[in-house]
């Protein structure tokens, strides 16, 4: 069975972001993928300090922290789904850290996220969107990974909390990224 692990950036657990990565993971697990929510957001953030060390003691950081056992979900799932809102055009510190930190961690363990599935999602009240999503991307492309599409960008336009339950574009965008994970997954073996 495809393990689906999807990262909420933001520091409300019950937020947009939350919600959307929600709806990814329910469609993931009616097309019979086992799913875990992780919730990265408002955990204390420390980003990478390229010292080095992962080169050297493999498959963790030198800074024993929470990253650590992040890493160790993300190498062990098929699926990894980013979740960021959108801060000042851009993603959250906690996911910016998760990138720097794991992206580094994977590629001194012999290339670890290769041919997993990486999918980004995003809440915005108005504008920055496409940014945020670019930058979750950038990190699945240079990680040597797949990234499924949907029927629109992956974002959902929402301010107040429960805000995504009335964009329906939005819902919809998260549930087709859900089947297209699913599906992708099931043929990658
Ligand atoms: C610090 C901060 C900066 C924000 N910057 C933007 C922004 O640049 N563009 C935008 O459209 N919304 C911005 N917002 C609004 C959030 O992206 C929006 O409320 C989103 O739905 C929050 O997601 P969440 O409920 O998952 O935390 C900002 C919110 C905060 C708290």
């Amino acid at each position: 069975m495809p393990t689906v692990l999807a990262i909420n950036g933001s520091p409300n657990p019950e937020g947009n972001t939350a919600h959307m990565l929600r709806t990814v993971l329910e469609r993931c697990s009616a097309a019979n993928c086992e799913t875990e929510m992780y919730q990265a957001g408002g955990r204390l953030v420390r980003g990478c300090v390229a010292c080095g060390a992962c080169g050297r003691i493999k498959g963790r950081c030198a800074f024993d922290d929470w990253m650590n056992g992040l890493y160790l979900k993300m190498a062990a799932a098929d699926a990894i789904v980013l979740g960021s809102p959108t801060y000042f055009g851009d993603l959250t510190p906690e996911i910016k850290a998760i990138i720097d930190r794991t992206g580094f961690i994977s590629r001194k363990d012999g290339m670890r996220f290769s041919r997993k599935i990486g999918a980004a999602v995003c809440a915005v009240r108005r504008a920055g969107s496409l940014h945020v999503l670019d930058s979750m991307q950038h990190f699945f492309l240079i990680s040597d990974m797949v990234v499924p599409g949907s029927s629109y960008w992956n974002m959902a336009m929402a301010l107040e909390p429960g805000d995504y339950a009335r964009d329906a574009e939005g819902i919809e965008t998260m549930e087709r990224l859900g089947e297209n994970i699913a599906w992708l997954a099931e043929r990658l073996g």
